[in-house]
Parts: structure tokens; C-alpha cells; sequence
């Protein structure tokens, strides 16, 4: 049976070298807050309770956090990493496993964590612990002759020997819950920072008769903590480079995983190609043999089957039938619904509006708050005018409704099925149906004229 866990991630300092008035763990990896990324890891272990312990930005924290389920502890003071485990453990039953996580470590991942946890199983302490080339800053892992773990000292506190150690500490750790609470109450701030140490319980285990067993991470960027805006920017690759492998394998071909950003979920079925820097943000699902060329963002969009979206286009919120061409250059704003087979081309701009099967709008044009029937032909510079200054009104378009170019629909406005509207026209009045609608002066020619002419010199 497994013993049930509680896991404690720790997310009260203040975070002085990011420079920033947001509180450290909430700035973003993959479009998420570092403490989320931390919180979702726990609950994929099972966790019974997440607690958080919270100090700087408090009220932040918790607002960015309203949406998960955790338990807050507070710990206003940062009398050290003993003291702010300790703050948790009043809401933690004797029997649970806690497990010790940093809502700023946020690549830290299940798997490493389950071998961490079954290290800790049968009484003894786990350790997550790394070898890393340069160990400092980091608490070191002090082993005896026979390579048992005896304690943790930190670099603060060590001496040349100690410091020569390249076994750290991660700081992640996990222990029977009863256990931990003797221990954090016997912690003592007698050292070169003045802090409750959580290291420190490693020697009382030792002298307890506790086994202390370490584990490493399957790869070093899991333990890896952000502290500055570097290395927020080097977590963020690795993360891209994770899901991209994620994804890579999952068969989506990536022209360049390393110009690949994903910040959100996205969905993909079959032999879907991504070509370089797309951006997907919020929930993006695409349909089988979706094509999404160069310079793309798309945000909160689905997009059905066989579509092709052309190099520099925004889509957001929106959804986009199967055999769509979109852009080069195109911007689908939010509440827009195309039907299959739609074209939208170059400098188009579609907002709130819905569009029927095999309709085309392919050159600059504005088309809002409107509904538009199938098999209709917007010609270039068409303009929606739906806004008057205070209200926003609706163009409603019938089937097979041909509009010529540099037209401008004043809204609210209905053109009927199959009307034709001549080039230039600036309709303000209804357009009945299979007529045929001009509003422009007469064309009008001199012959003859001349043209004015420059004095020759
Ligand atoms: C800690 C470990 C060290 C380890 C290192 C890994 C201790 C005493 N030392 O050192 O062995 O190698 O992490 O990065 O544990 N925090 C609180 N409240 C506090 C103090 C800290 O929430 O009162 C949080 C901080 O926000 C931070 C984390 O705990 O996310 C680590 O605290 P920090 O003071 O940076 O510990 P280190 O000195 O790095
Ligand atoms: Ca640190």
C-alpha cells in the first residue's frame, strides 16, 4: 500500500535579484507561473495536500494560484528553509510522507520524484542530491569512509575538505511526516546565516538510526533553481525543448525544436507540420495535416483538418474549418467561426464574425461583427463599417453574394443571396437579393485635355 503524500513547496523568499515588483514564483515558464508548474508536478505524484508556503507578494500568489488546489501556510518571516517546512506541518498527518519541493525549481519532474519517494519508504530519509562540476552555493553532502550520508553542510558553513565535495544538495527531500515534526522542532539557528536549516535534520536522522538514501535527477535542469532573469531565460528553452521533444515524438514534425514555443496545451492529430518560431498560447487543438508555416501565433484557436496557415498571421480565439487558407499576413481576431474551404488572404482583418464554406476574402479588408453566407467573393479593400462611434452593428451577407473591390458595407446592413455590389460602392441601405447595387458618380471623361506642363529651363 502506499503511504499517502503530502507535499510542502516552499515559495516564501522574496526573490531580491530577479529585479522585478512580481513575486519570484510567479514569473512565467511556457506561459505558467514557476510555482504552478511545481503545484501540477505534485498532484501528478497523487499528493493528498499541496501546501504552500508563502511569504513575499502573499496575496499574489494566492490570487494567481485561486484556480488550484492547495493549502496555504504562511510563513511572514524567512527565518530559513527548516522554518518554513515547518509551517505546514500542523495540516500534516504523522503518517503521510512529506515531500520537500521550491516553487522556483519548476522542472523538477515525476519520475525523479517517485525514485525520491520510494527511497524514503521503510522509515528513512530521502535525498535528492546532484554532482555537479562546480558545487558553489550549494549545501554539500558530507558521506562517511564507508559512503553513508552523515549531513548536509552548507557552503557557509563548511571547511576546505567540505568544500571540495561535489555531491549537493537540491534541497528536495522527502521523510515520514511524524518524523520531520520531531526533527524541525529540535532545529537550531546556531550557524553563519542565523537560519533554521531543513538540512540540518539529516544528522538528527543519522543519530535517530534513520536510514539516509540519495537519488539523482535523470538530467541536472531538473534541479536547477531561478534566481535571476538568466536563468528564467534558460529554464524557459529547456522547458521548450522538452515539449518539443514531447511532441517530436508524439509524430508532429518540427522544422526547428529550437524555435519552437509552446505556452499552454496544444493538441495535434496527424502528420501536422510546424515550420519556425510559431507561438501557441492558451489551448490550441489542430486538426490532421495542419500546416502552419513561419512566424505564426496562434492563441486559444482550433483549427480543423488540412488547413494552411501562411507565414506572419495572429489567430485568436477562433475557430477554422478543415481546408482553410489563412494569410501570409493575416490577423483572426477573437469570436470568429470559418466554415470549410475559406480563404482569408494578405492585410485581412476578421473579427466576430462568422463565414460560410468556400468563401474567399483575400486581399486588405475589414470584416467585423459580421455574418457571411458560403461562396461569396469579397473583393480587395472592403471595408465592415460596424462601428459609429458609440455601438457596434452587424453586416449580414447572403450565399453567393459578389462585392467589389473598395467597398464599404455601413452597418447594420444585410446584403442579400446572390447580390452584386460594384467596385467602389459605399452601401448604407439593404441590397435586395440577385440585384445588382452601384453607389458612385458617373465616370466622366474630357478629351483632349491637357495636362499642365513644368517651364523648360
Ligand atoms: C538551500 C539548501 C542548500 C541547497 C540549496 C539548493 C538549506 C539550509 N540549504 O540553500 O543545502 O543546496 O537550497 O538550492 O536548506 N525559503 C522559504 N522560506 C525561508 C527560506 C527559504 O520559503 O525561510 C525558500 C526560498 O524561497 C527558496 C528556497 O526555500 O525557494 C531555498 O532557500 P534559500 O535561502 O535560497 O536556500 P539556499 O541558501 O539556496
Ligand atoms: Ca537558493
Amino acid at each position: 500500500m502506499m503511504t499517502p503524500l503530502s507535499v510542502v513547496i516552499l515559495a516564501a523568499g522574496q526573490g531580491t535579484r530577479m529585479k522585478s515588483n512580481l513575486p519570484k514564483v510567479l514569473h512565467t515558464i511556457g506561459g505558467r507561473p514557476l510555482l504552478t508548474h511545481v503545484v501540477q508536478t505534485g498532484h501528478s505524484l497523487g499528493a493528498e495536500m499541496i501546501h504552500v508556503v508563502y511569504g513575499h507578494g502573499g496575496e499574489h500568489v494566492q490570487q494567481a494560484l485561486a484556480d488550484f488546489d492547495v493549502q496555504w501556510a504562511h510563513q511572514p518571516r524567512q527565518l530559513g528553509t527548516g522554518h518554513a517546512v515547518e509551517q505546514a506541518m500542523p495540516h500534516i498527518p504523522d503518517a503521510h510522507t512529506v515531500l520537500v519541493l521550491y516553487g522556483d525549481v519548476p522542472l523538477i519532474t515525476a519520475d525523479t520524484l517517485r525514485r525520491l519517494i520510494a527511497v524514503s519508504r521503510g522509515d528513512s530519509l530521502g535525498l535528492l542530491t546532484a554532482t555537479l562540476d562546480d558545487p558553489t552555493g550549494y549545501g554539500r553532502i558530507v558521506r562517511d569512509a564507508a559512503g553513508a550520508i552523515r549531513r548536509i553542510v552548507e557552503q557557509k558553513d563548511a571547511n576546505a575538505e567540505q568544500l571540495a565535495v561535489h555531491e549537493i544538495n537540491t534541497g528536495m527531500m522527502a521523510a515520514n511526516a511524524g518524523r520531520l515534526r520531531v526533527w524541525l522542532s529540535r532545529l537550531e539557528n546556531a550557524n553563519a546565516q542565523g537560519e533554521f536549516y531543513l538540512t540540518d535534520i539529516v544528522a538528527m536522522a543519522v543519530a535517530d538510526g534513520v536510514a539516509v538514501n540519495a537519488v539523482g535527477p535523470a538530467d541536472n535542469i531538473e534541479i536547477e533553481g531561478v534566481n535571476n532573469k538568466r536563468q528564467l531565460a534558460e529554464l524557459e528553452r529547456a522547458y521548450q525543448r522538452r515539449m518539443a521533444d514531447r511532441f517530436m515524438l508524439e509524430g508532429l514534425t518540427l522544422r526547428d525544436p529550437a524555435r519552437f514555443d509552446v505556452r499552454g496545451e496544444l493538441r495535434f492529430g496527424r502528420d501536422v507540420v510546424v515550420d519556425v518560431n510559431v507561438i501557441f498560447e492558451g489551448s490550441v487543438t489542430l486538426g490532421d495535416r495542419v500546416y502552419v508555416e513561419a512566424n505564426n501565433v496562434l492563441r486559444d484557436v482550433t483549427i480543423g483538418d488540412d488547413v494552411t496557415i501562411h507565414p506572419n498571421c495572429i489567430l485568436e480565439q477562433s475557430h477554422i474549418g478543415r481546408q482553410c487558407e489563412i494569410g501570409p499576413f493575416a490577423r483572426i481576431r477573437p469570436e470568429t467561426e470559418l466554415a470549410e474551404d475559406v480563404k482569408i488572404g494578405n492585410f485581412v482583418e476578421i473579427k466576430k464574425s462568422t463565414v460560410a464554406h468556400d468563401s474567399k476574402i483575400n486581399h486588405l479588408s475589414y470584416v467585423g461583427d459580421t455574418t457571411m453566407g458560403a461562396n461569396v467573393n469579397i473583393g480587395a479593400g472592403t471595408i465592415t463599417c460596424n462601428y459609429d462611434g458609440a455601438n457596434k452593428h452587424r453586416t449580414i451577407i447572403g450565399d453567393n453574394v459578389f462585392i467589389g473591390s473598395d467597398t464599404q458595407l455601413v452597418a447594420p446592413v444585410t446584403v442579400a443571396d446572390g447580390a452584386t455590389i460594384g467596385a467602389g460602392s459605399t452601401i448604407t441601405r439593404d441590397v435586395a437579393a440577385g440585384s445588382l447595387t452601384l453607389s458612385r458618380a458617373e465616370q466622366r471623361t474630357r478629351e483632349g485635355w491637357k495636362r499642365p506642363q513644368k517651364k523648360p529651363k
